[in-house]
C-alpha cells in the first residue's frame, strides 16, 4: 500500500531510523557545503544589543547550533525536534560541546506548544522538504504566531538547480551516489532514497515563500550555489493599523 510520505509519523519513523548515520551522510552529501549554507543562511541576521532568544526548528541533532552561536552569541537557544533518535544525539551534543546551555525541546512543529509573540528569531535548516503545502501554510502561521513583532526568521533547504546539467548531475548524485554511501557507511540506503524523493517533490522554496508571503510575514527567496540550496529569509511587520496607530 502506498504510505502518505507527508504522514508525521511516518516522518518521525524515517528519522528514527537515519539517526546514526545523518550528520557523516549529511557532511558528504554536501560536500560539506551544508556547512557553509548554514553559515549562509544566517546572514541577513544581526546581533542586536540586547540578549536575544532563538528558536531552531526541525533541530535534528543540533547541526546549526555552531553557526547560531557564532552569528548571535548573546543568545538563548531553544531547540525543537519530534525524533527520539535525532534528539539523543542532541542532548550529547548540548552536553558535550554547548555545556548543557541549548534548551531542547520534543514536539511536533505542526502541533506544538509554543507560545507566542515570543522569539526574536526562527531558524530552521534542511527540515521542510518533508511538508506538504497544507503544512508550510500551518508552518507558516506558526511562525507568525511565535515570532516577535520585528523578529526575523530564515529557512534553507537543498533544493533542485534550474539549470539542466547541473539538475541530472545533482539529482544522479543524490538519488543514486547517496544511498550506496549510506549502505557503505552502515546507514540507511532506503531512508536516503526518501529524502531525494522528498526533494524532487519540494523542488525549490519559491512556492514557500510565497505561502510565508501570504500568511502575512515579509519574505524574500534566496538562492544558494545556483539553486543547490534555496531558501527564505524575513520579519514580522507591525500590522499597518498598528504602526499608523503609532504615527497619530
Ligand atoms: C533533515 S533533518 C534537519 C536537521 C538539521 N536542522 C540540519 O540542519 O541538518 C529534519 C529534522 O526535522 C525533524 N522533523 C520533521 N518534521 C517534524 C515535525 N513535524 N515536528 C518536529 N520535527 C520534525 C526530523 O525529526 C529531523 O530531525
Amino acid at each position: 500500500m502506498e504510505h502518505n510520505i507527508y504522514n508525521p509519523e511516518y516522518v518521525k519513523g524515517l528519522f528514527n531510523k537515519m539517526s546514526s548515520s545523518y550528520e557523516r551522510i549529511n557532511f558528504i552529501t554536501s560536500f560539506g557545503f551544508s556547512i557553509r549554507w548554514r553559515r549562509q543562511f544566517l546572514e541577513t541576521f544581526k546581533q542586536p544589543n540586547h540578549k536575544v532568544t532563538i528558536i531552531d526548528m526541525l533541530t535534528g541533532m543540533g547541526e546549526t547550533w555552531n553557526a547560531t552561536k557564532n552569528k548571535l552569541p548573546n543568545s538563548t537557544l531553544i531547540v525543537l525536534d519530534f525524533s527520539d533518535g535525532m534528539l539523543k544525539y542532541a542532548k550529547k551534543k548540548s552536553e558535550t560541546k554547548f555545556n548543557n546551555e541549548i534548551i531542547l525541546l520534543q514536539q511536533d512543529i505542526l502541533n506544538n506548544e509554543l507560545p507566542s509573540n515570543h522569539y526574536d528569531f526562527v531558524t530552521c535548516a534542511f527540515g521542510i522538504k518533508t511538508f506538504n503545502d497544507e503544512q508550510l501554510n500551518i508552518l507558516a502561521e506558526e511562525t507568525k504566531r511565535i515570532l516577535r513583532t520585528g523578529g526575523q526568521f530564515s529557512f534553507i533547504e537543498i533544493s533542485k538547480p534550474s539549470n539542466r546539467i547541473l539538475n541530472s548531475l545533482y539529482g544522479f548524485y543524490l538519488g543514486k551516489i547517496i544511498p550506496i554511501l549510506g549502505r557503505l557507511l552502515l546507514g540507511n540506503p532506503e531512508e536516503y532514497k526518501m529524502l531525494w524523493q522528498y526533494t524532487n517533490k519540494f523542488d525549490n522554496a519559491k512556492k514557500a515563500t510565497e505561502i510565508f508571503t501570504n500568511a502575512g510575514l515579509q519574505a524574500n527567496f534566496i538562492s544558494y550555489f545556483y539553486g543547490c540550496a534555496t531558501g527564505f529569509y524575513g520579519t514580522k511587520i507591525i500590522p499597518h493599523s498598528l504602526a499608523s496607530c503609532k504615527t497619530h
